[in-house]
């Protein structure tokens, strides 16, 4: 079997690794195939080398765009890989452009199409996240899906057929870089007592000023002393908008690696984000979060009390501090979803 994966922002690259080694261990052979749509070194090299994936056989080198621009350029160049590779299967990651452009490509030749982490549905129209989803589920052959939430989304729009329950390969890698950060810790520069970890980046949080402006202070607000890792985007949309993103009691570090996210994580005692992955390490990992969203796709956090939406920014403050649920409950399987998406694309084949 040969499978040919594309990956292009930064969560995908976590969830590549795990793919890549149960890949590798069923006696496949991988293709990788990143369209550069995150480029910078601390957001795209670093967790290739961390996490021990093999550098790209193919970067397209796409760069940032409007979001036409940038899946077009994508798409063009993607439909010319798959021609020359002829794949058994393309598998795409998650909901962003690069997901969407390779879904389009792969099934304008005729070429299966399988997606990991199928089926969630934040139900809001307006996030290119949910476009990107709803589309490339609808052109998928094999849906992997991460939750019985996903499941149920999927059969509810007619794509039970296609869908198998394999759970999220996130919990694997980060129950592996959990033990390893355990054994040998990455050196880190945090607040000695307790600390909020925060990340921003979603185009609803940052694109309009007010907005963004009423978040930045909704973090200042909060007890704690706040570690804000900062996204690119969020740091190019504060210079556009003349917002000052460092503010008392916020302190402002580059992207992080994975582990150290991971030992963050796992240090912090609480998680302020508008991540969708981050929401879920931080269940993983023990930490209670605060999504500052209207939504999410992983309800399962919000149902066992680990995560509370917060949409007004002023009230970021008031939801910070809720412990963390006693709870044993593994909604996104128990580590082993490599292994069993690896097998479904086998089964499938
Ligand atoms: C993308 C995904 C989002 C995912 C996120 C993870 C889409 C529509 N969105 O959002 O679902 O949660 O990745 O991080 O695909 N930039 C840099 N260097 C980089 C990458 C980006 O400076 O390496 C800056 C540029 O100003 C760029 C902006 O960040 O315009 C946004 O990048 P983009 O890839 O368009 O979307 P993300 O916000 O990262």
């Amino acid at each position: 079997m040969h499978v040919l994966s594309v990956v292009g922002a930064r969560p995908q690259f976590v969830k590549l690794a795990p793919i890549h080694e149960a890949l590798v261990a069923a006696g496949a052979r991988h293709t990788i195939v990143h369209t550069g749509q995150h480029y910078d070194s601390n957001m795209s090299e670093v967790f290739f080398d961390e996490l021990a994936i093999p550098a790209a056989d193919v970067n397209l080198g796409v760069g940032s765009g409007s979001h036409g621009a940038q899946t077009a350029t994508m798409l063009a160049g993607l439909e010319t890989v798959f021609l020359d590779h002829s794949p058994d299967w393309v598998l795409v990651y998650g909901d962003t452009n690069s997901t969407v452009a390779a879904a389009l490509a792969a099934v304008k030749i005729h070429l299966p199409l399988a997606h990991l982490e199928a089926g969630l549905r934040s139900f809001n129209r307006r996030m290119p996240e949910e476009h990107n989803r709803v589309l490339t589920d609808h052109a998928s052959d094999l849906l992997l899906a991460p939750s019985t939430v996903a499941v149920e989304n999927l059969a509810n729009e007619g794509l039970a057929a296609r869908t198998r329950h394999v759970g999220d390969v996130m919990v694997d890698i980060a129950h592996l870089v959990r033990d390893s950060v355990a054994a040998r810790p990455p050196e880190l520069d945090l607040p000695p007592g307790d600390f909020a970890l925060a990340t921003i980046h979603r185009a609803e949080n940052t694109d309009d000023p007010a907005r963004l402006a009423a978040v930045l202070d909704g973090l200042a607000a909060t007890d704690l002393p706040v570690v804000l890792a900062a996204h690119p985007r969020l740091v190019a949309k504060c210079a556009e908008h003349g917002l000052a993103l460092e503010r008392p009691g916020v302190t402002t570090v580059p992207p992080l690696p994975y582990r150290s996210m991971v030992a963050a994580v796992l240090r912090a005692s609480q998680v302020i984000t508008d991540s969708g992955g981050l929401q879920k390490e931080a269940f993983v990992l023990g930490t209670p979060c605060v999504t500052v969203r209207t939504e999410t796709e992983w309800l399962e956090t919000v149902q066992l009390g680990a995560n509370v939406l917060v949409s007004d920014p002023t009230q970021i403050a008031a939801a910070v501090g809720r412990p963390m649920p006693d709870t044993d409950a593994t909604p996104y399987g128990d580590g082993h979803a490599a292994t069993a998406a690896v097998q479904a694309l086998l089964d499938a084949s």
